[in-house]
């Protein structure tokens, strides 16, 4: 399931319902229209399998209709990409699912999550100043709300940092496996805006692996993420500051000319280049050299 198919109406219907107690009811009118396109979504053979009366509703007013109820569950759907048996006891068409059994952990841990968004929503974020909002015909805006959505973006369990992930490549596989790992996840979310695949991550990952000494993997992430950003002096700059840290002053030179190659306004090379030379030529190379870093 694609999170592009978020239905907005079920969304801001789980919103209100996270955020406000008893909204419920409040809200049923706004809710209706959504919640029977909703209600719609679902076949037949499928909405038939779900009981009128709710007999095991710990979070939710006991009092929420059918279409109320089914908005919601359909928003945890999509917010998950999930179908409703991922959480129920019961097979995908749902023919005999026991909706009321609490058997499955990812249930309980719903609830758990549920509790969450509200305690966020209705204590937290509720409490926060009303936007002032500068224009006088613009009303202020309301302090913005949590969904599952905001965390899980259509996924099971919510995406993991893509430095964190691809760091663990590192360690397990390799520098090429990472770069490997990279270029699959942007080929596969390229647009979903679930990871950053900004420079600034290879660039970070490389930097956490210099910081431990390991300037082998950093300088192999680096050079792997030239296949991407082959362009960007910034890259480049990186690659000669990790080559500096190795007191490899040569090789720092050249990737700091590099970056200028490409783009010769680029003040961080600019400026590391100049420090090099001015430390080359004062003293020839020895230990130490290195400690005090061009910035
Ligand atoms: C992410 C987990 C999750 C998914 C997915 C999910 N549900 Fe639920 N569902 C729950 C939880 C948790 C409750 C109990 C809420 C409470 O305690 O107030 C619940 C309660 C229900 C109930 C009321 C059961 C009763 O008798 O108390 C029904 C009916 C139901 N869900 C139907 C569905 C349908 C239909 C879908 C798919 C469109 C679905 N659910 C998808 C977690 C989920
Ligand atoms: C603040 C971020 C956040 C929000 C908001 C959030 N979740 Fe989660 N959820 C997580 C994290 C993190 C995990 C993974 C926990 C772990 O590793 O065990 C998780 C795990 C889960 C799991 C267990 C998945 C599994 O396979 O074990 C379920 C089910 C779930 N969330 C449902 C929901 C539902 C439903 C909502 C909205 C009512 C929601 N979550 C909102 C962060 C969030």
């Amino acid at each position: 399931m694609n999170e592009a198919v978020h239905h907005p109406g079920t969304r801001r219907s789980e919103r209100r319902l996270a955020g406000r107690k008893n909204a419920e009811r409040s809200i049923a009118g706004a809710l209706a229209v959504g919640a029977l396109a909703v209600v719609l979504a679902l076949s037949p053979a499928a909405r038939a399998q779900i009981p009128d009366e709710f007999t095991n509703l710990k979070l939710l007013d006991e009092e929420i209709t059918k279409p109320e109820l089914i908005a919601v569950m359909r928003s945890w759907t999509l917010s998950l990409g999930v179908r409703c048996n991922h959480c129920h006891v019961g097979p995908d068409n749902l023919q005999g699912a026991d909706f009321a059994s609490d058997e499955k952990p990812t249930k309980r841990t719903a609830r758990r999550m549920f509790e969450m968004i509200r305690t966020i929503n209705g204590d937290h974020l509720a409490s926060l100043p009303v936007h002032e909002s500068g224009a006088e015909e613009q009303p202020a805006r309301e302090a913005q709300s949590i969904s599952c959505y905001t965390c899980h973006r259509g996924q099971e369990l919510p995406p993991r940092d893509l430095v964190d992930l691809l760091a663990e490549k590192v360690r397990a596989s390799g520098p090429g496996a990472a770069i490997n790992e990279y270029r699959r996840l942007r080929d596969e979310h390229r647009d979903a805006g679930r990871y950053d695949f900004r420079e600034e991550s290879l660039s970070r990952l490389a930097r956490g692996f210099a910081e431990t000494g390991d300037f082998e993997s950093a300088l192999a992430i680096l050079d792997g993420a030239k296949e991407f950003f082959g362009d960007s002096p910034s890259l480049y700059f990186s690659e000669g500051m990790t080559r500096f840290s190795q007191k490899d002053l040569d090789g720092a030179r050249a990737s700091f000319e590099e970056a200028l190659a490409r783009d010769a306004e680029f003040v961080p090379a600019k400026r590391a280049l100049g420090q090099l030379e001015a430390m080359i030529e004062k003293a020839p190379v020895q230990e130490g050299a290195a400690e005090k870093e061009p910035r």
